[in-house]
Parts: C-alpha cells; sequence; structure tokens
C-alpha cells in the first residue's frame, strides 16, 4: 500500500512507472470516477516521453500515444460500457504487442480477455486529496515493474 497525498504527487507516482516501461507491460487500473486513473497515466505519459497531451479517452474507447524508445502507448477506457464489443479482438492484439504498453480503465468488462500478467493498481480515495494505492502483479513482466517501481 502506498499513501499518495496529492494530485502532483500521483503524477510523480506514474511518471516513475513510465520510465520503468520497456514495452509489453498491461496495466489495469482500479477506482472509482474521480480515483485518479487518469491523472496516473498523465503521469506516465511524462515518464514515457509523450508530448502529447492525455486525454481521457472515456467517449473514444481508446488512444493510442507515441512514446520514447519506439514504444506505444495504449490507453483504454470502459466506463459505462457492458461489453468490449468490436474492442475486444483489437485490445487481444494489443496485449501480445511486446513494443505497447497497455493502459486499462474500467478494465472489468475485458477481464476475460486481457493476460494473467498485468499490474493491478488498485487506487482508493481516504480523503479528498488522499490516494490509497495497492499494486498486484500477475506474472513475471509485471512482477519486474512492480519491483522497479518499488
Ligand atoms: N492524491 C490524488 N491523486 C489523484 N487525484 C487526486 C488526488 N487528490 C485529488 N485528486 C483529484 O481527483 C481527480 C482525479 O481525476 P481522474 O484522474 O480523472 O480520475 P479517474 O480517471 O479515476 O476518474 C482530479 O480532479 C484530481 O485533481
Ligand atoms: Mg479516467
Amino acid at each position: 500500500m502506498i499513501v499518495v497525498s496529492s494530485e502532483q504527487a500521483m503524477k510523480e507516482f506514474g511518471q516513475t512507472i513510465g520510465a520503468s516501461l520497456r514495452g509489453g507491460e498491461v496495466i489495469e487500473l482500479v477506482g472509482d470516477v474521480g480515483a485518479g486513473k487518469t491523472t496516473l497515466v498523465k503521469g506516465m505519459a511524462v515518464g514515457l516521453m509523450i508530448d502529447e497531451d492525455i486525454q481521457s479517452p472515456t467517449y473514444t474507447i481508446n488512444r493510442l500515444y507515441t512514446a520514447r524508445d519506439g514504444i506505444t502507448l495504449a490507453h483504454y477506457d470502459f466506463y459505462r460500457l457492458g461489453t468490449a464489443g468490436i474492442m475486444a479482438d483489437e485490445l487481444n492484439e494489443v496485449v501480445k504487442d511486446s513494443r505497447t504498453v497497455t493502459v486499462i480503465e474500467w478494465a472489468g468488462v475485458v477481464d476475460t480477455i486481457l493476460p494473467a500478467d498485468t499490474l493491478r493498481v488498485t487506487i482508493t480515495a481516504t480523503a479528498e486529496d488522499e490516494r490509497l494505492v495497492e499494486l498486484t502483479a500477475g506474472g513475471d513482466v509485471s512482477r519486474r515493474l512492480h519491483e522497479a517501481i518499488s
């Protein structure tokens, strides 16, 4: 459990994660609306040296960003979707790409598609500006990442 005491600190934690990414990682972000999932992704983008602003993909489902070292960041948000629909096939390919980092908000509807080896990041609001972050690694790739950022 990590205590993150401000929006800025969440961005910095995201930056630490982003700087440790090699490509091929799959990250699930779990938490209510306003937990700080997108804030964390904005920080990851800094660590991945992405120039563009990260936009919440809520109404478009996914966005792709070009990152450092030939890495692509694929950012998905399945908020309010009952099923992944036509996104399922695409996601199934994307998570296998060793040059792509896949980050998913509201991953519940794609649970059956995702590999076991994901880093699950669960964010819980404990006060207006304070969040608890819990990390769970499901395999070797996500364990390496977990160790690199701990
Ligand atoms: N410690 C914190 N970490 C992340 N966000 C925080 C924190 N404290 C306050 N906030 C606020 O919570 C909101 C998080 O929004 P966002 O990242 O879009 O959440 P989500 O994507 O989980 O819905 C922002 O308005 C941010 O300013
Ligand atoms: Mg969001």
